[in-house]
């Protein structure tokens, strides 16, 4: 059965345009069209309509999507625009309306977007968790590749992994994927996507774990901005529950950028022999700049050993402040995973590497972090 669909748009050309489109999509018929919310208002009841896809661009339909929903509450409700724009997407949930398109769409774009929209997969609160190293080698992909995955598998909710590491990024090898598109691309578009544009850039791996690559050519780093990439973080923050973020080591204006735009910074070192402490300490005090460093930076030390509750204050003591987590010393096993492309979680569950990222994801689900 077709999905009975109202259009409510004002500009002649853009109604047109779009009602071919809804037309010509199979499994949608196209009900009844009005300028504005207000004319659409009390007078759609006849056709009891499943879909109501409202122009977000003009300022009087906004107020008025509340009533709409609570008039017709069978009906999904879809904004419109001409650009995306995370406030206003948060006040179109907020309001009843289950998603977000940009104008003009295509058929398949309509099809994608009405399917999130029913299986709810537009999230209203997210996380965003961005791993910065001092120091290269410091475990930072191991330990994300491998969480997210647990996040997905413990919490059932949608995770996604952003490659930011722009150079060098190898987050397709932990996975063995060979990307169509990766985040170069996706920032690039990023001003004509929507919420379900963007999710097509991302490779699906598990029921819901999804991953924006790293590009393979590092020369096209540099095309990557600072509101390009605040830009991508916004969107996928709409999309996903939780986000992921792997990044080049040190200080740089992009690194800088996703660690402002993340709730959480991990600040990770591997521990090898010296230095990494310090280094902590370095990049912890650049970091106690914020005002609101305390909850918002976690950091963790992997590879250490013996790995108990005692190392784990001894470091907290060194650095000053609390450590969150301590990650066993486990070479062979992360690294013969890593070689077959699949992850320590997966190959070797009881191994305490994947114990100890199992109660992180664990954490992490119960707020805890
Ligand atoms: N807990 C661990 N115990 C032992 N070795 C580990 C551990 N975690 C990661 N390694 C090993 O350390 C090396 C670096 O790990 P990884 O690639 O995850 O670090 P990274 O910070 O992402 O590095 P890069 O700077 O190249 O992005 C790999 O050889 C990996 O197998
Ligand atoms: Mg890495």
């Amino acid at each position: 059965m077709a999905y009975r669909t109202v259009l409510i748009e004002a500009n002649q050309i853009m109604l047109e345009r779009l009602s071919s489109v809804i037309k010509n999509t199979p499994g949608f018929e196209l009900s009844a069209r009005y300028a504005t919310a207000g004319d659409a208002m009390g007078q759609m009841q006849a056709f009891k309509p499943e879909l109501i896809l409202v122009d977000m661009d003009n300022e009087k339909n906004g107020p008025l999507l509340s009533e709409l929903k609570r008039s017709y509450p069978y009906a999904s409700i879809i904004g419109m625009s001409r650009k995306w724009d995370s406030e206003a997407q948060s006040r179109l949930l907020g309001s009843g309306a289950g998603g977000f398109m940009i104008k003009p769409f295509t058929g398949e774009e309509l099809v994608e977007t009405v399917k999130n929209v029913t299986s709810t997969t537009m999230v209203s609160q997210s996380e965003v968790i961005s791993f910065f190293s001092p120091k290269g080698k410091s475990g930072k992909t191991t330990l994300i590749s491998n969480l997210a995955s647990a996040l997905a598998q413990r919490t059932g909710e949608s995770v996604a992994i952003i490659d930011g590491d722009l150079q060098f990024g190898d987050m397709s090898v932990f996975f063995n994927l060979t990307p169509q598109s990766t985040i170069v691309e996706a920032v690039r578009d990023i001003s004509f996507l929507s919420p379900v544009t963007l999710k097509s850039y991302f490779v699906q791996v598990g029921d819901n774990l999804s991953i924006l690559c790293g590009t393979s050519k590092p020369d096209l780093a540099e095309t990557v901005t600072m509101d390009g990439m605040t830009s991508l973080i916004h969107m996928a923050k709409s999309i996903f529950r939780y986000v992921l973020m792997d990044l080049s080591s040190g200080f740089t204006d992009i690194t800088c950028t996703a660690c402002e735009e993340s709730d959480k910074t991990v600040l990770m070192a591997m521990v090898n022999g010296g230095y990494e402490v310090q280094h902590m300490k370095r990049a912890f005090e650049i970091f106690q700049c914020w005002d609101d460093y305390k909850t918002r930076i976690r950091p963790v030390f992997t590879r250490v050993n013996p790995c108990t509750e005692e190392e784990r204050a001894a470091f907290s003591k060194a650095l000053g402040f609390p450590v969150y987590h301590v990650l066993p010393n486990e070479y062979l096993a992360v690294s013969s995973a890593a070689d077959n492309g699949r992850l320590v979680i997966d190959q070797e569950p009881d191994n305490p590497f994947s114990q100890a990222i199992m109660g992180m994801a664990d954490e992490i689900a119960k707020g805890k972090i």
